[in-house]
């Protein structure tokens, strides 16, 4: 697998793999674990030739510790990716994406305005501007994302729909430790008793989604969620919600497809997580 950084290296190494077939890519901000990984597994079932980023982008960063603190291990990330099949690392420098002058940024409304978008105002301006330019550089035919970050996915769904971008966009369920929490580079901060509670929000999640597909009426669904969070320590909680899977607005009544989404802070690390609600029996994942 070979590593490229600037853009005219990009354009080198894209002019060779293009002529192999269809290609993928797999954005990321580095620190990869299993949940990355099963996103190349999925670029690799869709097209010929993937090729992954690595970038910590600092516009979607409302918080510069958070900026500072986020794990960076490039090398042995990229033997990840290596091993995983990955055919090119684009891994660019700030300057090579946000080059002096650069001026411009993609704003997505509706979709991007509540949850995260609320809770980190700019930061879907950040996701949505460096996606574009991330896709509008490498042109894959299909670009792949985790279910994990699902107002994200959304988001991504839009500005490329709305913008024409003409690359088809893949999801991926979201990969989780075996007692249920999901992977996240963010699990690292946590102390091993933090680690021990944080398994209660994907708890709350299924439980709240079984309640509402029992009939109980969805705001006290919610209200308990919140209440098992309380209770298992959660500091702050900063939604726990039943949305419509596209538009990401609230409902209040049952309608198809819908998603839980949930975000809270347990000691100083903010989780976020959210699950299918299927009311065709499907199983929840
Ligand atoms: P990052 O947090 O590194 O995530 C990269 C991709 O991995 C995203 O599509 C995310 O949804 C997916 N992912 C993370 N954890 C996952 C899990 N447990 N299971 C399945 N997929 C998982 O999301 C970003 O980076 C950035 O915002 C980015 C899209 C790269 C733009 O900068």
């Amino acid at each position: 697998m070979q590593t490229v950084r600037t853009s005219e290296e990009l354009t080198r190494a894209l002019a060779e793999l293009r002529g192999e077939g269809a290609l993928a890519l797999v954005p990321t901000l580095g620190a990869l674990h299993a949940g990355h990984l099963a996103l190349v597994d999925e670029a690799k079932r869709r097209a010929d030739r993937v090729v992954a980023t690595i970038f910590v982008n600092p516009t979607q960063f409302t918080d510069q510790d958070d900026l500072a603190r986020y794990p960076r291990q490039e090398a042995e990330d990229a033997r990840e990716l290596a091993k995983a099949g990955c055919d090119l690392l684009w891994a660019p420098a700030v300057e090579d994406i946000y080059p002096e002058g650069f001026a411009t940024a993609v704003h997505v409304s509706g979709v991007a305005d509540r949850w995260e978008g609320e809770a980190r105002p700019g930061h879907f301006d950040g996701v949505a501007t460096v996606v574009a330019k991330l896709l509008l550089s490498v042109r894959p035919d299909v670009a792949v994302f985790g279910e994990k970050d699902f107002q994200q996915l959304a988001v991504i769904r839009r500005m490329v729909a709305d913008l024409g971008i003409g690359v088809e966009i893949a999801g991926v369920p979201t990969v989780r430790d075996p007692d249920g929490l999901a992977l996240s580079s963010r699990n690292s901060q946590l102390s091993q008793d933090e680690r021990g509670r944080a398994v209660a929000l994907p708890t709350a999640l299924h439980a709240a989604g079984k309640a509402i597909l029992g009939g109980t009426p969805v705001a006290t669904a919610l209200q308990q969620a919140k209440q098992s969070l309380v209770d298992a320590g959660f500091l702050r909680i900063d939604y726990v919600a039943l949305v419509d899977a596209a538009t990401l607005e609230p409902l209040d009544t049952l309608g198809n497809p819908m998603r839980l989404i949930a975000a809270a802070v347990i000691g100083t690390t903010r989780l976020i997580d959210n699950i299918p609600v299927e009311t065709d029996a499907t199983p929840l994942r």
